[in-house]
């Protein structure tokens, strides 16, 4: 079974057509890597397929689930959707490890073990030095890696990702995708908004977005890409 689908879903403000009838499926196991130029609806996918917007007409279900019937929609998100938004998001008046640890306080883990997961995500990308830092207080790369900590507490089984490589490096980016691609492995579902065509080799898939619509899907070749 799909952990998200999209089913012939668009998406309009006022009289912007962002998508206009996209379908989508990504499977347990799966990096779907999303492309397409500035203003093609990527970031709108990615919040449907996630539940931070609802479609205009069209189906999104995660786990099986229509989200159109989900009554707490946060509750379903925080269970099951890691997302790493475009500007990180971070809340700039918690620490790193607060930041990883509040969507397991707000789901009712005791403080204590969401602390203990927090500190544990944060080592796996490899920032476990900088828990008790303010986002201010680190580089583009560590906030990365935080803002990624935090999609990836709880072990959710739907990661999204815009843009998550922004403007590292390539060696910091090629490390993120590493670890999207190792939870992905482990059976998360991964779906992953990309300029660049070097991560976008990570991925199973490749979906291209122009003007709201799926111009064009395919398969990669991951042997020959990697
Ligand atoms: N909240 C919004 N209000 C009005 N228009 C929007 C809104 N969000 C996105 N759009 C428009 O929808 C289209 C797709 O945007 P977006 O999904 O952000 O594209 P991308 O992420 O591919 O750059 C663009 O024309 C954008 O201006
Ligand atoms: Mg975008």
């Amino acid at each position: 079974m799909s952990v998200v689908e999209l089913r012939d879903v668009t998406r309009e403000h006022g009289q912007v057509h962002a998508l206009k009838g996209v379908s989508l499926e990504v499977s347990a196991g799966e990096l779907v890597a999303v492309m397409g130029p500035s203003g093609s609806g990527k970031s709108t996918l990615l919040n449907l397929a996630g539940g931070l917007d609802r479609p205009t007409s069209g189906v999104v279900t995660i786990e099986g689930e229509d989200l159109s019937r989900v009554k707490d929609l946060a509750a379903l998100r925080r269970g099951h959707v890691g997302y790493v938004f475009q500007d990180l998001n971070l809340i700039p008046s918690l620490t790193a490890a607060e930041n990883v640890m509040l969507p397991r306080e707000l789901d009712g883990v005791r403080a204590g073990r969401a602390r203990a997961e927090a500190l544990a995500v944060l080592a796996e990308v490899g920032v476990e030095e900088i828990a008790g830092r303010f986002p201010e207080e680190l580089s583009g790369g560590q906030r990365q890696r935080v803002a990624i900590a935090r999609a990836l507490v709880g072990e959710r089984r739907l990661l999204l990702a815009d843009e998550p490589t922004g403007a590292l490096d390539t060696a910091t980016g090629d490390e993120i995708l590493e670890l999207l691609r190792a939870r992905c492995d482990a059976g998360a579902a991964v779906l992953l908004v990309t300029h660049e065509p070097r991560y976008a080799a990570w991925a199973d898939r490749v979906t291209y977005l122009r003007d709201g619509l799926v111009a064009e899907s395919s398969a990669v070749r991951l042997e020959s890409a990697r």
